[in-house]
């Protein structure tokens, strides 16, 4: 039997809901081109979109029952105890979660969606030593997370940036975290379980805990000047540069340039640090220069994570928290891939090569 390290040349799903063109730099969302929905859609109704099918008796606008939905898990904020408040926020999250009744109800779904979403805000403020904001059900998804962090309301460009990054990570193929939720989903585990092992994926430095260290990486840069230095000096050391290569896309990754531009809406007036995005940029020049110079065998671009982490920044998330965000985005995605594994899949069960001892005598 063949074997794959890191299964890139296994087909483990039929999906209709996303696909990722690594070739061309393409991502179709349920029929739509990540340009038709980024900015031009809010979040509940990609939401809808990737849901369609998979949940009877699914409302026709989901933001009243995703509102709903925020409210009704707030009451386990109250579990938010000191010794959470020690971990990052996204253990901390991911504990709040695990406290949600698991099942496969659309109810169950909703409950889901806004658990990163309600949890996140609330162990920010509480980390920060602020009381938690209760849920607005009446708001958007986004323009209550930023009202529940910030403790007053956002602006309708902040809120509409949100909702442009959390469209755009809303589903990716079968990204690692989408895998792990599948997997957990075949087995017939509930929703909850599926979110669980999603977020737990998405948690790694290697797929969802990228942008912090991104932030990391810039700050110690500092000024453009400075950028080739360092970021040979990591190669040397023999370190990844956080925010550059994919493992399917060969060309830049299509979601960098959707965060970019609303990174560059979000400019006058916001929070965005005057200069941050072109110092961003120089550095991003300068390290695909130095990943061509250095790794001419592979095609290395820049991922989401990079313009993730200068959105987010300018959003004021703290990033320690920016993979809780992602999180709250890519919950509709894990949804719809457990839905859809559970509707038309089998049990994922693969094998292993045993490459071990045998045992010394035939039994
Ligand atoms: N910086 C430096 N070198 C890199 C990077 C990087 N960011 N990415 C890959 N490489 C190099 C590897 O060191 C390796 O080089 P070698 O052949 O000389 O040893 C070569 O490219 C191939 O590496 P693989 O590990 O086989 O590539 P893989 O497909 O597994 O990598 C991954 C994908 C994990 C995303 C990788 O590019 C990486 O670690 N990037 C940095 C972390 C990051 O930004 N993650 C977010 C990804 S997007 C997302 O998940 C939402």
């Amino acid at each position: 039997m063949h074997f794959s390290d890191g299964l890139d040349d296994v087909v483990a799903a039929e999906t209709v809901l996303s696909e990722v063109d690594g070739q061309a730099g393409r991502l179709i969302i349920r029929g739509h081109s990540l340009d038709e929905l980024a900015g031009r859609s809010a979040y509940e109704q990609v939401v809808r979109l990737l849901w369609d099918g998979f949940f009877d008796g699914l409302p026709d606008d989901l933001a009243p029952a995703l509102g709903a939905a925020r409210a009704e898990v707030f009451a386990e904020v109250q579990a938010l105890d000191t010794g959470l408040l020690d971990r990052t926020p996204i253990e901390a999250m991911r504990a709040l979660t695990a406290r949600l009744a698991d099942g496969d109800s659309l109810d169950v779904a909703l409950r889901l969606t806004a658990a990163p979403a309600v949890f996140t805000a609330a162990v920010v403020r509480s980390q920060a030593g602020e009381a938690p904001v209760a849920p607005d059900p009446r708001l958007g998804h986004a323009a209550d997370i930023l009202r529940m962090i910030k403790g007053h309301p956002a602006s309708a460009a902040e809120a509409e940036a949100l909702d442009t990054y959390l469209v755009t990570v809303s589903d990716h193929g079968l990204n690692a975290s989408t895998f792990a939720a599948r997997v957990v989903a075949s087995t017939r585990a509930g929703l909850a379980s599926a979110t669980l092992a999603g977020i737990s994926a998405l948690k790694g430095p290697l797929h969802g805990g990228a942008p912090g260290p991104v932030i990391d990486m810039l700050d110690a840069i500092g000024e453009p000047a400075n950028a080739r230095a360092w970021i040979e000096g990591a190669l040397e050391h023999g370190d990844r540069l956080m925010g550059f290569g994919h493992r399917v896309y060969r060309v830049r990754d299509p979601r960098a340039d959707a965060l970019k531009k609303a990174v560059r809406k979000l400019g006058g007036g916001s929070n965005v640090l005057p200069g941050r995005l072109e110092f961003a940029e120089a550095v991003e020049q300068a390290a695909l220069a130095i990943l061509r110079e250095k790794k001419p065998n592979r095609p290395l671009d820049t991922n989401v994570e990079f313009y993730t982490a200068l959105l987010l920044e300018a959003l004021a998330f703290p990033p320690t928290a920016f993979t809780c965000v992602f999180a709250m985005g890519r919950v509709g995605g894990w949804i719809a891939h457990a839905r859809e594994q559970l509707a038309g899949g089998r049990l994922i069960r693969p094998q292993s090569r045993y490459v071990g001892p045998q045992p010394r005598r035939a039994a």
